[in-house]
C-alpha cells in the first residue's frame, strides 16, 4: 500500500495549536507536573539546599525514611472488574468532623522558611479542598493569624510535650480559643533525631548568609527575595528569638518527660486528644490509660529514631491491640493516593501528609500545595474505581497484600 499524500491546510491544523500564552510564571512550572515527585523535582531546583535537605531528609542512615516508602510501593490491590462506579466518595469522619478527603496536613515546623507563605498556603488549601490542617507549634505563622486566614477551616493543633508547662498551658488556651479543636501531642521528640543532611549542611534557622548561600541565591533568586523582603522568619508561638537548629530544639524538648505530663496535658485541654508518635502496642495501650481519645501511628517521617518500625507495618499491630472502635492517624510516607488508599484498607481511619505538601509549598506556593491535593484526589478516586471501591467504608484488609518485589522506582 503506497503512501498517498495531501498538500497540508492550515484549517485541518488550528484546532490542533494549542499555544497558552498567557501562563504565568507558576501556572507554567505545574502544568506539566503528574505526581509530587515532580513537584519535589521542582522543589530542589528552587530551594536552597539547607531547607530543602531538611524537608527532605531523615535521621541518621535514613533507614526508617526509605523503609515507609518501600512498604507502601510493596503494596497489591485486588482490582474488581466491571464493577467501578462514576463518582467516588473520599469523605470519612474524623475527630468528630467531616472531611471531604481522607487525608490532611501534618504538622511542620519552620514552614516559612520553605516558601515564604507557609503555614497560611496549608491552612488555606485545607480550606478549599474540606480537610484539616494542623498548626505545629515549630510554625512560623501565630495561632491568631493562621485562625484569621482560613476561620472555617477544620483546624488542628500539635504540642511538643515539653516541661514549661506554663506556656504549653497559654499555647493551648490560645489555640481552643482561636477554635482549634483538636490537639496532636507529639511524644517521639524527647530529643532531636539526628539528621545528619542539617549538619552537613550546616543549617542554621534562619539560613545564614555566607558564601556558599549567596551563591545559592544567584540561582534562586524568588526564594532570597522572599526571604529577604518579608518579615523575619519567627517562632510564631514561642519566643521571637531566632537560633541555630541544634539550641532550637534542644530548649523545646525534654527527655525526662513521662506519662504523666501527657495526662496533664489532658487535664487541661477540652478538646480531642490524639498521641502522636505511637508505634507499639505497649504505647498503645499506655496513650488510653492516660486519657488520648486516638492515635497517630507516625515514626515522624523516619526524622528521629532511625530503624523504628515502619508505620505501615505497625499500623495493623496497633489496630489489633486497641480495636476497631478507636480513631488511628497514619502518618509518615504518603506521597501518592495510593498509599492513602492502602493504609485505609489495613485499618487507618485516617492520613496526614507533611512532606509531601512540603514538596509542593516548596515548588510553588499555595498553588503546589493545591496541586498536592489535586493529585492525590485524583490518584485516590482512579484507584477506588479500578478496585470497585465506591467509598471509604467499602475498603478492607482483604483488597490488600504485601510484596517485595524490589520495585525500582
Ligand atoms: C522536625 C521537627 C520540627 O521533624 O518536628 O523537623
Amino acid at each position: 500500500m503506497v503512501t498517498i499524500r495531501r498538500v497540508p491546510q492550515l484549517k485541518n491544523f488550528v484546532p490542533l495549536m494549542q499555544f497558552d500564552l498567557n501562563l504565568g510564571g507558576r501556572k507554567s512550572r505545574l502544568a506539566r507536573v503528574g505526581d509530587i515527585d515532580d513537584l519535589r523535582r521542582i522543589a530542589k531546583r528552587r530551594t536552597p539546599a539547607g531547607p530543602f535537605n531538611y524537608v527532605d531528609g531523615g535521621a541518621q542512615d535514613e533507614y526508617t525514611y526509605r523503609g515507609n516508602r518501600e512498604a507502601f510501593r510493596n503494596l497489591e490491590f485486588d482490582p474488581a472488574i466491571l464493577a467501578g462506579s462514576a463518582d467516588v466518595d473520599l469523605s470519612t469522619t474524623i475527630a468528630g468532623v467531616e472531611s471531604r478527603l481522607p487525608v490532611g496536613i501534618a504538622p511542620t515546623g519552620f514552614t516559612r522558611m520553605m516558601h515564604t507563605e507557609g503555614e497560611v498556603a496549608g491552612v488555606r488549601t485545607a480550606d478549599r479542598f474540606g480537610v484539616p490542617f494542623t498548626l505545629s507549634t515549630m510554625g512560623t505563622r501565630s495561632i491568631e493569624d493562621v485562625a484569621a486566614c482560613a476561620p472555617n477551616a477544620t483546624k488542628w493543633f500539635q504540642l511538643y510535650l515539653w516541661r514549661d508547662r506554663d506556656a504549653s498551658q497559654d499555647l493551648l488556651e490560645r489555640a481552643w480559643k482561636n477554635g482549634f479543636e483538636t490537639l496532636l501531642v507529639t511524644v517521639d521528640t524527647t530529643v532531636a533525631g539526628r539528621r545528619l543532611r542539617d549538619v552537613r549542611h550546616g543549617l542554621t534557622i534562619p539560613p545564614k548568609l555566607s558564601a556558599g548561600t549567596v551563591l545559592d541565591a544567584s540561582y534562586r533568586p524568588e526564594w532570597w527575595f522572599n526571604f529577604l523582603t518579608t518579615d523575619p522568619l519567627t517562632y510564631a508561638s514561642l519566643s521571637n528569638e531566632v537560633s541555630d537548629l541544634a539550641s532550637l530544639t534542644s530548649s523545646m524538648f525534654d527527655p525526662t518527660l513521662s506519662f504523666e505530663d501527657l495526662k496533664w496535658i489532658r487535664s487541661v485541654w477540652p478538646g480531642k486528644l490524639f498521641v502522636k508518635g505511637v508505634l507499639t502496642e505497649v504505647d498503645a495501650s499506655k496513650s488510653f490509660d492516660a486519657g488520648a481519645d486516638g492515635l497517630v501511628v507516625s515514626n515522624h517521617g523516619g526524622r528521629q529514631l532511625d530503624r523504628a518500625p515502619i508505620t505501615l507495618e505497625a499500623l495493623p499491630v496497633v489496630r489489633e491491640a486497641v480495636g476497631e472502635d478507636v480513631p488511628i492517624i497514619l502518618d509518615s510516607g504518603i506521597m501518592r493516593g495510593q498509599d492513602i488508599i492502602g493504609a485505609l484498607a489495613l485499618g487507618a481511619d485516617f492520613t496526614l501528609i507533611g512532606r509531601a505538601y512540603l514538596y509542593g509549598l516548596m515548588a510553588a506556593g499555595e498553588a503546589g500545595v493545591r496541586k498536592v491535593f489535586e493529585i492525590l484526589e485524583n490518584e485516590m478516586t482512579v484507584t477506588m474505581q479500578l478496585m470497585g471501591a465506591g467509598s471509604i467504608s467499602d475498603l478492607n484488609p482483604d483488597m490488600v497484600r504485601t510484596y517485595s518485589r524490589n520495585l525500582k522506582s
